[in-house]
């Protein structure tokens, strides 16, 4: 049978940063790359089918090594360095939405001005990108995205309509994620998105409110040796194991306030806080005051899943997704098995 290859277009640009640590932290490439990515999932330049899209690499030495990050831009042979985040987000607009480059971060060309190679999209006549960098939203380009299909650019009514009904169909968001219920897997579930978002190299978190800070299950060593997981435990054990009742609060409390120094000051994609909704069934912290907190700090593309039982109805109003787990059947209430290493733990 006749296999049809899948359908895409040839990327427009490839942007190579240098990780390989002697002109700069690798940490500041990866974390451009990070952004990077980011920003073409959200303007659409990640779509296979979209002609102007990206390809972003980090690569070994590119040859300088000194004054990085280095960020060497192509078909163009234009080369930036010290780029730092606003840099970037001067390049992202100017350069890559604009078509212009950001003169004077240039320290390197390879070709003089407008005599660099073809712009592949432009030679095969594809339409023009669907953002300019107008649209571009100071704090980043999250708010405005297309779908990868090129917007129609003309002002007419059918126009317009296309073009709103393709930004409602491509609309993201933060989403806040709240798994409750008696039944298992609500750390396990969030853990299962936390393994996915990492997969997409988006920079993830966790904080485990009541599990105590010096436990080692299953999931905190998968976190370990994955790597790039922040991972923090800051209980002291299960409230109803607690010798004392006043530090298990105290200690609640204060995990609260550094999951709020990290949900505003962290950079996360995702952030999850485990057994969170204990703290607020138990009247440690006012459910309004932490919502309230929430609609003002939440970061507006920060995905935030919360875990643990009777979450509280206000919170059920004010989640995206909220899912229940009910227990149907359980080895130790049927066949008094315990909980085992690496099934429960
Ligand atoms: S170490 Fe970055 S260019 Fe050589």
């Amino acid at each position: 049978m006749e296999q049809q290859p899948p359908s895409m277009r040839s990327y427009g640009r490839h942007l190579l940063l240098c990780n390989h640590g002697d002109c700069a932290a690798p940490a500041a490439a990866e974390a451009l790359l990070r952004q990077i990515e980011q920003w073409n999932r959200d303007v659409g330049l990640n779509k296979l089918r979209n002609p102007h899209r990206i390809k972003c690499s980090l690569v070994d030495c590119l040859g300088v090594c000194q004054k990085g990050p280095i960020l060497a831009v192509y078909p163009d042979g234009i080369w930036y360095h010290s780029v730092d985040s606003a840099a970037l987000e001067r390049i992202y607009r100017q350069h890559m939405i604009g078509g212009a480059p950001v003169e004077e971060l240039i320290f390197h060309r390879l070709y003089p001005p407008g005599q660099e190679p073809a712009y592949a999209p432009d030679v095969r006549g594809d339409e023009p990108p669907a953002l300019d960098a107008d649209q571009l939203s100071p704090a980043g380009v999250s708010d405005n995205r297309a779908a990868g299909a090129a917007l129609p650019t003309t002002g007419s009514a059918e126009a317009d309509q296309r073009r709103q009904q393709v930004r409602r169909k491509a609309q993201k968001k933060g989403l806040v994620i709240v798994n409750t219920g008696e039944g298992k897997g609500k750390t396990t579930a969030a853990l299962g998105v936390m393994m996915r978002a990492w997969g997409r190299k988006m920079k993830v978190g966790v904080i485990q409110f009541l599990k105590h800070e010096t436990a080692r299950y299953g999931e905190i060593k998968a976190a370990a040796r994955m790597g790039d997981i922040d991972w923090i435990s800051t209980g002291d054990g299960w409230t109803w194991t607690s010798a004392d009742m006043d530090e298990t609060i105290a200690r609640a409390r204060h995990a609260w306030s550094i999951a709020q120094e990290r949900i505003v000051h962290g950079g996360y994609d995702l952030f999850i806080l485990d057994e969170f909704t204990y703290l607020l069934a138990y009247g440690w912290l006012d459910v309004n005051e932490v919502l309230a907190w929430l609609e003002a700090n939440k970061p507006p593309m920060l995905h935030l899943v919360i875990t643990g039982r009777y979450a509280p109805q206000n919170l059920i109003d004010f989640a995206d997704l909220v899912t229940e787990m009910r227990e149907i059947k359980h080895p130790f209430r049927e066949q008094g098995i315990r909980a085992q290493a690496g099934i429960e733990f």
